[in-house]
């Protein structure tokens, strides 16, 4: 079973913050931010909220797939930066591109939260109990950073990617994992028991990240997620378009293409624009990569997704041209 992707979307925020401009507000330069990350700038949100940018993201894709919202029978959000804990993302969604019929429901899995998406909807369209779904990766992380921190704040952007898809015919492989062992490494938004038993000053936990830590992780982690991913799939690299990570780090990117021995030409970028965009970074991409006229029938490609939890994943599939 496997699911066409038939259309995408995304929005970025108008502004954009260069490195030049952040170095105004901590101790950082342009030098260190774009030789330790590919990051060159990003885009922040002035008035764009979460379900702004999905909402967005998620028309944008329904006109490109020529699917209208209440063919739509489910939208699923991948955020870790909703704007409310309730109504979740995906109803705000609805609300807004007027997809009556669909059920709605947010997915936290951080960077890994657009994999983790897809594969459910492929799951529910495998079941028979969705056709058409809309799935969408978005975030305004830049309401959870530390401003003051530069080992955080110089990474992350905001945006939004989406993808309406429903049954194909080509090939659909995917691996998934989490280590919730490893979970302290990235943190963020804990919400502290806080009660009539329990006096504690509520604040919003901000981002908080041990770097290397992840950095390792997704050093070792990618290239073995997808060389199962291939082998589950019978196929080698050689086989394979396009790989689309996760755009954390142009170095992780650069180091899983080594370790599998692939050509960097293989491994789209956008970081250096972007910045890290969490559940958001994937379908940004691939929208771009799609509009680009990059991606062709029978192209097979990999998705992977990496980040807090800690957790991990990747897709497989075989691009089905919609003309
Ligand atoms: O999407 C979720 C997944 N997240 C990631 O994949 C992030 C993975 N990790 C990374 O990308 C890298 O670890 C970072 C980019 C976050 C950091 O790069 P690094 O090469 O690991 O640097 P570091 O943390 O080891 O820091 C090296 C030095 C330190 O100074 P000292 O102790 O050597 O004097 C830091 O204080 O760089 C300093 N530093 C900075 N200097 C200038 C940290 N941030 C900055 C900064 N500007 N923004």
């Amino acid at each position: 079973m496997s699911i066409k992707i038939l259309g995408t979307g995304s929005y970025l925020p108008e502004n954009r913050v260069t490195n030049d401009d952040l170095a105004k507000l901590v101790e950082t330069s342009d030098e260190w931010i774009a030789s330790r990350t590919g990051i060159r700038e990003r885009r922040i949100a002035s008035f764009e909220t979460t379900t702004y940018m999905a909402a967005k993201a998620g028309k944008r894709a329904l006109k490109q797939a020529d699917v209208c919202p209440d063919e739509i029978d489910m939208i699923l959000v991948a955020t870790l930066s909703g704007d409310h804990a309730t109504p979740n993302t995906a109803c705000q969604v609805q609300e807004i591109i007027g997809a009556d019929k669909a059920v709605c429901m947010d997915l936290s899995a951080a960077c890994s939260g657009f994999i983790f998406a897809l594969n459910t909807a492929n799951v529910y369209i495998e079941s028979g109990l969705a056709k058409t779904v809309l799935v969408i990766g978005a975030e305004s992380l830049s309401k959870l950073v530390d401003w003051k921190d530069r080992g955080t704040c110089v990474l992350f952007g905001d945006g939004a990617g989406a993808a309406v898809v429903t049954k194909g015919t080509g090939i659909y492989e995917t691996v998934m994992g989490s280590n919730g062992s490893k979970g302290a490494v990235l943190t963020c938004g804990e919400r502290k028991l806080s009660n009539l038993l329990v006096d504690t000053k509520q604040e919003l936990e901000q981002i908080k990240m041990d770097g290397q830590e992840v950095f390792r992780f997704a050093v070792r982690t990618v290239p073995s997620c997808i060389r199962e991913l291939l082998k589950k799939a019978g196929l080698c690299c050689e086989e394979i378009r396009y790989y689309l990570l996760h755009q954390a780090n142009l170095r992780i990117i650069q180091s899983v293409a080594k370790r599998m021995k692939e050509p960097e030409e293989k491994f789209p970028v956008n970081v250096d624009l972007c910045g890290n965009t969490s559940s958001a970074s994937i379908p940004i991409l691939l929208d771009e990569w799609n509009r680009k006229g990059n991606l062709s029938q029978g192209d097979k490609i990999v998705l992977c997704g990496f980040g807090g939890g800690l957790t991990w994943g990747a897709i497989l599939l075989e691009w089905e041209s919609n003309k």
